[in-house]
């Protein structure tokens, strides 16, 4: 006998070949709409399928009786009863079927739906006891198959009624089996058939007596309460997957989906098709296309797809091609046949076509907390089932489960902020783009789910606990104070970055996240005020305190509450009693340093590698003089001159205007000057001196816009708070340089008062500097203090000065956009490597265009065209690489050249000038080849 059980671990489905090897007959049972592994199986072992038997009408997924039927004329079986519109041989209770030797024993057990059989199978027909049974949806391992699924439509019968049925056939039928009978059922766990089924995907009956809830001693009134309760929501698609299952629908198409340009696609999405991005969530956080549902292909797809996809409207995917075939027939196995194309080149979309393109925004659980101290309206959805929500939930979180997510939009508001969370952050990113997709405008997911929440120790809500901030006791920044003042101890729950820029002289630093690890540090008899930015995550860790017994309250407002109350703050510069600090921060993060005072460092190439944005301990610096020290509470951005209202805004009012979040590439100047023959003056600094961070803060128009420009204005000189003495001028001179008016206006500068989601750190001019996007660095002054419309050119050093490109003393041209560039990060220089296949990876950015193409040489060989990976932001570099292959030992050159979108190439040779600026000559990487 051959019986092989077919596992499909993404739908938790079960199908069966059973056939005799003496006679070569066979019959595949509950087939999935794939059937090529049965014809395959078939195939390799000599077997003739004659009949393919459902034990039930499936709803959780479309089978696949037409497709074998169609591709063997194998005859379909389902249990007599069945109602379905196509020929069907119906099967009998107690009918027995021979293969030959292997022999089948229908047994009629309604329940799950009326028409439910189990089909025992014995070896040979005169066994003494059968080899097994196929259970269907009646008995799964560790659960019994719910009553209550709209497989039952059409038969008027309650989920009462077909659970009362279920029971006896329970207990008259397949309990009557001996205990060694193996069971073989139709699901495993993670179906949403049953409520507690077993990750084993066998048992046997005795086992199943012994140890399934639903099998123990219980008369059939208990045994109807047992299995109606508790069940989990009834997925949207399982209605109308039940409903096809009944009827002769269109066979599978597995051929890969045709390839749509974008304009056909736009068409497409006008008519009313969904957009699916079957890549993994962190990729499509980075880019995708605007309105997108994001179902990551490697969770459970298929059923996800069926949760959110309407089966009545058509599918065009625009994720990665290579995922695309698959995803289809994915998507058919659950009925979502209505795929009409994928997209052809995304990748290209992503480069060209930015105004198509978003990221989503993922939180971590501080900014959750964070946010949610913020923002009173806030919205957060928790996608678990019941049965994971029962375990325990984010405070204030409402529950709606995946399954019925789409059909449950009218309790949300789309225009308010709404946060998903789920178990671990995979679901949550499905639920988060479709509620995208559906019109909602702020919309985020939780890094890490619930399990990070808990794991961090913060307060869950059990049932009907809803709020924390109702129940958190609070307390204002100057009656904190006092409590300081009388022994209480201040916690700060920030991050490290967040405490340099600013914190209370009085305040210990714990993080968030360590609270949990290092409570025993805090005095358990002594009370504890717990702050942070604004009064959010210090609510989450109040709670978490306070339910371990201490005496915990939380500072309302958090730190911004405290500044804005003129309460002292200690910076890092305050604290700066050794100079060597940064500088030993800086060598701790593997930064190449070439000053320590005032620091200059740059990244290593090797750090260059990795996602879009730097890591802020690894953002070069570029510092002219010491880093000035600033109280952020009596900081002031002055405006002032050719302006209808002077404004000095504070920190608190600039925070509070409509802000924008830019990623944004940073290079200095002299990046590459280390490498100019002959040497020049200067910072030696080699090609690290860039870097790419996310910047949040005012844009610049906003403040000129509040401050009235009068018409005489041209120019805007921005002054940082740093000075020192420089060659050729008397006295202490400020970092200012200047930028024209119409420069200033269209150049989406912004006044950054955040990197990378935290304060500005102190290096990079806290507490706000201007970015200019595509600009050289020099341009986007830090520890901005003071801006200042004129109307003639400026002549401050950094402008007049220095900043020049000077090729011969007398014609010069200043310093402005980037110059195209790229850099090769991936093999480093100098490293060994074996011949055969490598893959060349880098950036490219340029300040005036987008990247067109990156093409690399080997061995000064022909130039290959690189892949450019996703999209990037106007403004921010672009990742490429290139799978190439190094053949000839000893020493291979490998070089990179990038060209913009504005025709502009990388030179082959440095263009020298006297300051060092702007060489962006083809990097020449040498590789040791080594076999
Ligand atoms: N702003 C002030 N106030 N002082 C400076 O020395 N350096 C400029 C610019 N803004 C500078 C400044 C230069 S030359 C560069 S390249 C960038 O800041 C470097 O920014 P970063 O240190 O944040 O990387």
């Amino acid at each position: 006998m051959i019986l092989t059980q077919h596992y499909l671990a993404c739908l938790s489905h079960a199908s069966y070949l059973i056939g005799d090897e003496t006679t070569g007959r066979a019959v595949v049972v509950d087939p999935r709409r794939d059937v090529g592994v049965y014809l395959q199986e078939a195939a390799e072992r000599g077997l003739w399928i004659e009949r393919v038997i459902e034990t039930h009408v499936h709803a959780d997924f479309l089978s696949g009786h037409l497709e074998l039927a169609d591709r063997t004329g194998a005859v379909i079986c389902y249990g007599a009863g069945a109602e379905v519109g196509f020929p069907v041989e119906p099967l009998h209770n107690g009918q027995r079927l021979s293969l030959g030797e292997v022999t089948l024993e229908i047994l009629a057990t309604p329940g799950h739906t009326p028409e439910s059989i189990c089909v025992v199978v014995w070896e040979h027909p005169d066994d003494p006891a059968p080899h097994g049974v196929l259970t269907g949806d009646t008995l799964f391992v560790g659960d019994v198959g719910r009553p209550d699924l709209l497989a039952s439509v059409g038969a008027e019968l309650s989920a009462d009624a077909l659970a009362r049925r279920l029971y006896w056939s329970l207990h008259d039928k397949l309990l009557l089996l001996p205990d060694a009978t193996r069971v073989y059922p139709a699901h495993g766990a993670g179906s949403a058939c049953g409520k507690a089924l077993s990750t084993e995907t066998t048992s046997t009956i005795g086992e199943q007596r012994r140890t399934n809830y639903a099998l123990q001693d219980m008369g059939e009134d208990a045994f109807v309460a047992a299995v109606t309760e508790g069940q989990p929501a009834r997925p949207r698609y399982f209605a109308f997957d039940a409903r096809a299952n009944r009827e002769a629908h269109a066979l599978l198409d597995e051929r890969p989906p045709c390839l749509l340009g974008l304009d056909d696609v736009l068409v497409r999405r006008e008519a009313g098709a969904v957009l699916l991005d079957a890549r993994e969530p962190a990729e499509f956080a980075v880019a995708h296309l605007a309105g997108a549902i994001n179902i990551g292909l490697q969770g459970r797809f298929a059923e996800w797809a069926g949760d959110v996809l309407p089966p009545d409207r058509d599918i065009v995917l625009v994720g990665d091609p290579a995922l695309a075939a698959e995803a289809k027939v994915r998507l058919g196995r659950v009925g979502l046949d209505r795929v009409v194309g994928q997209l052809a080149d995304p990748a290209s979309v992503f480069a060209d076509r930015p105004e198509l393109v978003q990221r989503s925004s993922r939180l971590t659980i501080g900014q959750l907390a964070e946010l949610r101290g913020l923002e009173p309206d806030l919205q957060l959805v928790d996608v678990r089932a019941a049965a994971e929500t029962a375990g325990g939930a984010i405070p204030g979180a409402v529950q709606i489960p995946l399954a019925v997510l789409a059909d449950s939009l009218d309790g949300l508001d789309p225009n308010l902020p709404v946060v998903a969370c789920c178990a671990s952050g995979y679901r949550s990113v499905v639920a988060a783009s479709t509620l995208a997709a559906t019109g909602f405008r702020d919309v985020s997911d939780l890094l890490g789910g619930y399990a990070a929440w808990q794991g961090a120790g913060l307060p869950v809500a059990h049932g009907a606990e809803r709020s924390v901030a109702a129940r958190t006791p609070q307390v204002s920044a100057r009656a904190a104070e006092s409590l300081v003042d009388d022994g209480a101890v201040l916690l700060d729950v920030r991050e490290p970055a967040e405490w340099r820029s600013g914190h209370a002289p009085q305040a210990i630093l714990i993080p968030m996240g360590d609270v949990r690890a290092r409570r025993d540090e805090l005095p358990a008899a002594k009370p504890i005020i717990v702050v942070c930015r604004s009064g959010g995550r210090s609510a989450a860790i109040t709670d978490a305190l306070r339910a371990h017994g201490y005496d915990a309250v939380n500072l309302t407002g958090g730190m911004c509450a405290w500044t804005a109350a003129g309460l002292p703050v200690v910076t890092e510069a305050g604290e700066a009693a050794d100079p060597e600090d940064p500088w030993r921060q800086a060598l701790e993060q593997g930064m190449v340093v070439h000053r320590a005072e005032p620091l200059n460092c740059e990244t290593a190439p090797a750090a260059l590698i990795g996602g879009v944005v730097m890591p802020t301990a690894r953002f070069y610096v570029r510092n002219h003089f010491r880093a000035p020290a600033i109280d952020a509470s009596a900081w002031r951005l002055e405006v002032t001159g050719l302006v209808e209202r002077p404004l000095a805004l504070r920190l608190r009012e600039l925070s509070r205007m409509p802000a924008e979040t830019r990623v944004v590439t940073l290079e200095c100047a002299g990046n590459g000057r280390y490498c100019l023959d002959p040497p020049v003056e200067g910072e030696p600094w080699r090609l690290g001196a860039v870097s790419t961070a996310e910047w949040t803060g005012v844009p610049l128009l906003e403040v000129l816009d509040r401050a009235g420009v009068v018409p005489e204005a041209r120019e805007v000189v921005f002054r940082g708070a740093d000075r020192g003495a420089v060659e050729g001028r008397a006295g202490q001179v400020h970092f200012e340089r200047s930028l024209p008016l119409d420069t200033a206006r269209s150049s989406q500068a912004l006044l950054a008062y955040a990197m990378n989601g935290e304060a500005l750190p102190f290096q990079h001019g806290y507490p706000v500097r201007l970015v200019v996007p595509g600009w050289y660095g020099v341009a986007s002054v830090k520890w901005l203090t003071a801006i200042e419309l004129a109307d003639h050119s400026f002549d401050g050093y950094f402008q007049a000065d220095k900043y020049w490109y000077e090729a011969d003393g007398t014609a010069r041209e200043p310093v402005t956009l980037q110059r195209v560039r790229a850099l090769i990060t991936d093999p480093g220089q100098d490293e060994e490597l074996p011949p055969g296949q490598v893959t060349v990876r880098g950036v490219a950015w340029s300040g005036a265009a987008p990247i067109a193409r990156v093409e690399v040489s080997i061995n000064e060989g022909s130039w290959q065209q690189a892949r450019l990976i996703r999209n990037r932001h106007r403004h921010s570099w672009q990742r490429w690489e290139l799978l190439t292959a190094l053949a000839q030992p000893g020493t291979n050159s490998i070089r990179a050249r990038a060209t913009d979108l504005a025709g502009r190439t990388q030179p082959g040779q440095s263009q020298w000038n006297r300051q060092g600026y702007g060489n962006n000559a083809i990097e020449n990487v040498l590789v040791q080849v080594t076999p």
